[in-house]
């Protein structure tokens, strides 16, 4: 079998992730990487001798391609998205699927129109310590989940320093997307009723018109009760540019998670840092680590048919969720969802 012919649009922060991970992958031939930015066309055509693009329009003119990952800003998915799926296309996209049910809805028909297979990249669902609760959850055969807590925070750096479209996000879509579908992952049912608070004070101040932080009661079909807490603020100094934990109490077990604590530390002049070494590592010339396995595992899943891990009727369920936040947000009301 030939390798699948793929490109990347958006090589940004993370979008250069999936450049890596293409170009190790045996079974992948990168032929493509499409982004607006000039700058980084320029230096992607150094590095890795690959044809660039400033459109996807005139990439898909250009290039005979098998799949495509999307990794351009979260409220900017759909456009490039439908365009590769229109072309017959097979897409990763990154997370959210899009930040409205109405995008994820339009990605979802364009895939049946064209019968073409979306998958999205919830990495978090590739983590040890997710993969350990789900497994802790699946097989407890009497127990049943009581309560959930999640919190999910990234320092005050990633919306004001990192991105020029924190306007256009907030930390519901950037961070609790990943939060909500591994809810959704662990319980194995769906999201009954929402209820949210959130404050937005010390962003706008700062010229980024978006939430600071936002709690939420989560139910489950199962009756299982999380509480979610989002925030986007968290202050520079923190030894790690995110923070989660979560913690599930069921009828047998305790489940406790600190993800800030990867059982490393590095202290430099300025502070201590706790990197996330199973996120993404450098070892024998490869990207290893649970960033990377997602990519991968969309292509195992293209040459071997096996279903997505995190496919877009999982998208489109968890931005019913972050919907109904944004919703709550809005009302002040608690909002069904079924
Ligand atoms: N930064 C992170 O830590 C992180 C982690 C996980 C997932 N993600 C997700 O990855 C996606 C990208 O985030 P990022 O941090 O890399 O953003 P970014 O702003 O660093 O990069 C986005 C890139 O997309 C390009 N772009 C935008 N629209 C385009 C289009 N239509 N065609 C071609 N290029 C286009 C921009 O020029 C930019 O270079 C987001 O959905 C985000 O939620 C980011």
């Amino acid at each position: 079998m030939e390798n699948l012919k793929v490109a990347v649009v958006g090589a940004g922060i993370y979008g250069i992730h999936h450049v890596d991970v293409y170009k190790q992958n045996p079974f992948v031939e990168l032929v493509a990487v499409c982004d607006f930015n000039a700058e980084i066309r320029g230096g992607i055509e150094k590095k890795y001798k690959v044809n660039t693009y400033a459109t996807v329009e005139e990439m898909l003119a250009n290039e005979k391609l098998n799949a495509v990952s999307i990794a351009t800003p979260d409220h900017l998915h759909v456009e490039p998205a439908v365009a590769c799926i229109n072309h017959g296309l097979d897409v990763l996209i990154e997370k959210p699927l899009a930040t409205t049910v109405r995008d994820c809805q339009i990605i979802l028909d364009a895939a049946e129109k064209n019968q073409v297979r979306v998958a999205v990249d919830f990495h978090k669902r590739w983590d040890p310590a997710a993969i350990y609760t789900y497994n802790q959850l699946k097989e407890s055969e009497n127990g049943y989940p009581i309560r959930g807590y999640m919190n999910m925070d990234d320092t005050i750096d990633v919306p004001t320093k990192w991105f020029k479209w924190g306007n256009a996000s907030d930390p519901i879509d950037f961070l609790g997307v990943h939060c909500v579908d591994l809810m959704r992952w662990y319980m194995n049912c769906e999201v009954t009723e929402v209820y949210s608070v959130g404050s937005k004070k010390l962003l706008p101040s700062l010229g980024v018109d978006t939430y600071d932080s936002v709690q939420s009661i989560i139910t489950f079909e199962n009756d299982c009760a999380w509480t979610l807490e989002n925030s986007w603020i968290l202050p520079s100094g923190f030894a790690k540019v995110n923070d989660s934990r979560t913690a599930v109490l069921t009828s047998e077990k305790y489940i406790r998670i600190n993800n800030q604590d990867r059982g490393v530390e590095m202290a430099d002049k300025e502070k201590t840092h706790t990197p996330n070494v199973f996120f993404f590592n450098d070892f024998n010339n490869k990207v290893v680590g649970f960033g990377a396995d997602p990519i991968n595992s969309f292509i195992d899943s293209l040459i071997d048919g096996s279903d997505f891990v995190a496919d877009v009727y999982d998208g489109l369920q968890a931005a019913k969720v972050t919907d109904a936040i944004h919703e709550s947000l809005r009302t002040g009301e608690r909002v069904k969802l079924q």
